[in-house]
């Protein structure tokens, strides 16, 4: 089996505050093949994330070399021809944002584009970089994440547990990843390279890989423990 290939493999194995606060969604990879034991380590790992009464709803599909290849560049031909995306099966998110969720997501933006040096003002280099999201952000595998159409709210939460756990498993072993709702509106065409049965909805992709660490690398704020977090103690 393969060893570790990032920290561990330097003999630094990371701690599980290290994994969590050195995850960040990357969204630049290198395209250096991830080797498969590795892969079957973490997912076989994460396999152990907890859920309600044990139904272990999610059904994840990885996909390398061609069939990665094939997969984005169908979409990649669908995003130039200005295609719009397929008919939702889940709202990424509330159609009306309200406060204090509204102004999160326009700093996370504002943090984003500043660090790539990407204006306000300039579409394009947006529309790059949301298009950059179908090809992976260059990395050499993906992981489509699905959910059985029966499951409801709590089985979705049991789903974001076990991807949180994968990602923090790739962290231990030196690699990066992007989780990303995106893939949904090209499910069509993710479910025609993949081909999952019916009775599953695509919840996200997640790229996975090396972090291309020659590209800016913003650090996305989170607000301040009060706003989320209450203690309650006499
Ligand atoms: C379920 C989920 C879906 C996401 N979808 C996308 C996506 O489609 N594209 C993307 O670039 N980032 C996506 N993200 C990444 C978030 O934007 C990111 O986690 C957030 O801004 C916080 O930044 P950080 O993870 O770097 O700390 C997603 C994150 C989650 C948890």
């Amino acid at each position: 089996m393969a060893g570790p290939v990032g920290p561990a493999r330097e003999g630094r194995p990371l701690d599980v505050y290290q994994a969590v606060t050195s995850r960040r969604a990357v969204r630049a990879f290198t395209g250096e093949p991830v080797p498969r034991a590795v892969l079957d380590r973490v997912l076989s790992t994460a396999a152990h994330a907890p859920s309600g009464a044990n139904l272990q709803p999610w059904r994840s599909y990885v996909l390398t070399s061609a069939p990665l290849a094939e997969l984005k560049k169908r979409t990649a031909e669908r995003v130039a021809a200005g295609d719009p995306g397929d008919a939702r099966e889940y709202e990424m998110y509330p159609p009306r944002l309200k406060s204090p969720y509204r102004e999160r997501r326009f700093a996370a933006v504002q943090q984003r584009y500043a660090a790539l040096g990407i204006s306000r003002a300039d579409r394009r280099a947006r529309s790059r970089a949301v298009a950059a999201n179908w090809d992976c952000f260059g990395a050499s595998t993906a992981l489509f994440c699905y959910v059985d159409r029966d499951m409801g709210p709590a089985q979705w939460a049991d789903v974001g547990m076990y991807l949180q756990t994968v990602m923090l498993l790739l962290r231990a072993e030196g690699l990066h990843s992007c989780p990303q709702m995106a893939w949904s509106v090209y499910r069509r065409t993710v479910a025609d390279v993949i081909s999952p049965p019916d009775d599953l909805i695509l919840f996200c992709g997640m790229s996975i890989g090396f972090e291309d660490t020659s590209t800016p690398r913003p650090r996305i704020e989170r607000a301040p423990l009060a706003e989320t977090v209450m203690f309650l103690d006499g």
